[in-house]
């Protein structure tokens, strides 16, 4: 079947009232490109249309409930028709639309097939914006850029900085006071009663008003979106809405098809997907600013390095460090471990010394640790959990003792999502005179980081759980640590002078960079960050927060399902098993329905076996995802749950 596209014309999300002598000469008008869609999605057999936005979906803004820009009307429960295009007038919910599409157009071009005999590209109805941030759809003002100062040109000693540098090329940074994030609620309508679903099982008590799950009528009755009460608060909040079908609109990924279904991506403590301004400025790099850094005297030289290093100042911004010689820039969390383990490891930790992780860590938290400790005649110790997951605080406090010299703790779990109580870890490890690292891989993404107030040593996180490019990621070290700290591997860049008598080396964070880096990916690094800070880490924490109490709601009850991790605290995780399922078919059977998570062992063999499994099938939530795709998985395992 041959039917003019939606995308390869500009103006088809234009509004009703625009009139047709603006088309084009030749292209069709709105309303036979909207009889074409119908037709074409009718004559699909199980295919789901796709939404440009869901103009009759009652949820507000800011709920996730809310209809996702992509699939589906956002209400728990309630389908679109089958054959029916959602908002099939093609009427887009902002005039934005019309101007986006026509300059998104290029990113709409065919792309890589997924020979499910259903055109890839036709579902992006649904057009991705112009490059811009979901911060820009809430509503809050545009930060400026702050060029480099004459006086911090004169003590970084970059000599670009003097010069009135590189094009901004869109990147915002800097905020000022009462720019950016504040800790205040947004106010989600329905928040109370996704806290009440959750409160069995954490042990709270429901608010006296939550209303009862029959809220959620199928006829369109909505509680949230008729009490006044709510909805003045949420009109007093001090952020304009979390408005998730502007955020999944950044996310041209959202957008693709999996064997004929919409993408739901829930594979999110693997790796996030990446914001349109992240993949633009990758793209803007390579065009205009590529080069090596630091040494080469030139234009494009600074451009690079003014980048690279302006990176380093957004994560230093984004995790609370103090300066930007505590940031050193690597491959990713694996990759900053092993250069503590082995760069201060082997300065620091002797024979008979103690090293202590927990029983929750990843492979990455392990295993450099235990080769340090066979290196040096080290013992690693590990902190029990409890059987929700949680680490035991009284059986840490009897392990620390004189020889412990470094406890090494993740703050989010990545197999069962529990959040580790890592600030009081940290100051009991301070107290007993060793050195602490977080691993912050799978919490830089859901909630705040303060690495001064968290008092760590060390904190390491990789970019591409943070919506940015993989092979990027940072060790933050404070400074008095990092001093003290001998260079791990050699090469250019993190030496001073070099004679074959003996090599002098860089301070920090030049001595732990030998080589060139991976310039470009730090400054899509910096942009994925500043993608964060526009919604507000805050506002991303809570928005998941309800998404998964909503989540843990329904999965929980399905026969068969054992949850894997019920900690009171938890982020973005849902491990579980199925009885009578492997987890790969169950995996399988998602992947059917568009849906990817990731089943296996997740490199935390440990923690599964503690709990008597060796996989667990493990959706993780972003906050892109909906209780729309929630939805879509859960009739997936009741599905398969009725079978066996
Ligand atoms: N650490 C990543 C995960 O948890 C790969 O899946």
């Amino acid at each position: 079947m041959s039917i003019p596209t939606p995308t390869s014309n500009p103006v088809s999300h234009a509004a009703p009232s625009l009139p047709q002598a603006d088309l084009p000469a030749g292209l069709p008008d709105v309303a036979t490109l909207a009889r074409l869609a119908n037709e074409f999605f009718s004559s699909v057999p199980g295919l789901t249309a796709p939404v440009t936005s869901s103009a009759s979906n009652p949820a507000p803004p800011g709920s996730p409930f809310a209809g996702p820009g992509g699939a589906g009307t956002g209400i728990p429960g309630l389908s679109i028709p089958q054959g029916k295009v959602p908002g099939a007038n093609l009427a887009p919910s902002s005039p934005m639309h019309v101007l986006s599409l026509g300059n998104r157009a290029p990113a709409l071009a065919p792309h890589a097939i997924s020979h499910d005999g259903v055109p890839d590209t036709l579902q992006t109805v649904a057009p991705a914006m112009e490059p811009r941030f979901g911060g820009g759809a809430l509503g809050t003002e545009p930060v400026q850029v702050e060029r480099p100062s004459a006086s911090s040109a004169a003590t970084s000693g970059y000599y670009f900085l003097n010069d009135a540098g590189p094009p901004t090329h869109g990147r915002q940074e800097a905020l000022k006071p009462g720019q950016g994030v504040s800790a205040e609620s947004f106010g989600l309508p329905g928040d109370d009663f996704l806290r009440a679903l959750s409160a069995p099982q954490r042990g709270a008590t429901a608010p006296a008003a939550a209303p009862t799950p029959g809220s959620f009528d199928r006829a369109g009755s909505y509680y949230f979106v008729d009490d006044d009460r709510k909805q003045a608060s949420y009109a007093r909040s001090a952020h304009p809405p979390f408005d998730v079908n502007a955020i999944r609109r950044d996310f041209p990924i959202l957008q693709e098809r999996v064997n004929g279904r919409q993408l739901v991506w829930f594979d999110n403590a693997a790796t996030t997907q990446k914001p349109q301004s992240v993949i633009d400025r990758l793209a803007y790099f390579y065009a205009h600013e590529n080069s090596n850094i630091h040494r080469a005297a030139h234009t494009i030289a600074g451009r690079a390095t003014d980048a690279y290093e302006g990176a380093r100042d957004t994560v230093r911004r984004f995790i609370g460090a103090a300066s930007t010689e505590e940031i050193i820039f690597v491959r990713g969390t694996t990759e900053g471990i092993n250069l503590v383990a082995k760069s201060w490891g082997v300065k620091n930790v002797g024979e008979g010394d103690e090293i202590i992780v927990s029983h929750l860590e990843h492979h990455a938290n392990i295993v450099p640790w235990q080769q340090l400790a066979a290196l040096k005649g080290a013992k690693l110790r590990v902190i029990p959990v409890d059987d929700s997951g949680q680490v035991r605080l009284d059986e840490y406090q009897r392990m620390l003792n004189g020889r412990t010299k470094i406890v090494s703790v993740t703050q989010v779990s990545n197999a069962l999502g529990t959040i580790v109580p890592v600030q009081e870890i940290v100051a009991m490890a301070h107290r007993a005179g060793a050195r602490a690292l977080v691993d912050g891989a799978q919490s830089v993404s859901h909630m705040r980081v303060d690495v001064q107030q968290i008092d760590a040593d060390f904190f390491v996180f990789s970019g591409h759980k943070l919506f940015g490019p993989t092979g990027i990621g940072a060790v933050y070290g404070k400074r008095e640590v990092l001093e003290d700290v001998p260079p791990w591997e050699g090469g250019g860049n993190m030496i001073a002078d070099v004679t074959f008598d003996r090599t002098t080396y860089q301070p920090p964070p030049s001595r732990f960079e030998a080589g060139t880096g991976n310039i470009a990916d730090a400054a899509g690094l910096g942009a994925a960050i500043d993608y964060v800070t526009r919604i507000g880490i805050e506002n991303i924490g809570r928005y998941e927060h309800d998404l998964l109490a909503y989540a843990t709601s329904k999965l929980q009850p399905i026969p068969g399902v054992r949850l894997i991790g019920t900690a009171k605290d938890k982020a973005s995780v849902l491990s579980f098993v199925l009885k009578g399922y492997e987890t790969e078919e169950v995996g399988q059977a998602l992947n059917e329905e568009g849906i990817a998570v990731r089943s296996g062992h997740h490199c935390a063999q440990p923690i599964l076996r503690r709990f008597g499994v060796e996989a667990t099938v493990r959706p993780s939530l972003a906050f892109y995802n909906t209780c729309d795709e929630v939805d879509r998985m859960i009739s997936v395992i009741r599905h398969l749950s009725s079978r066996r």
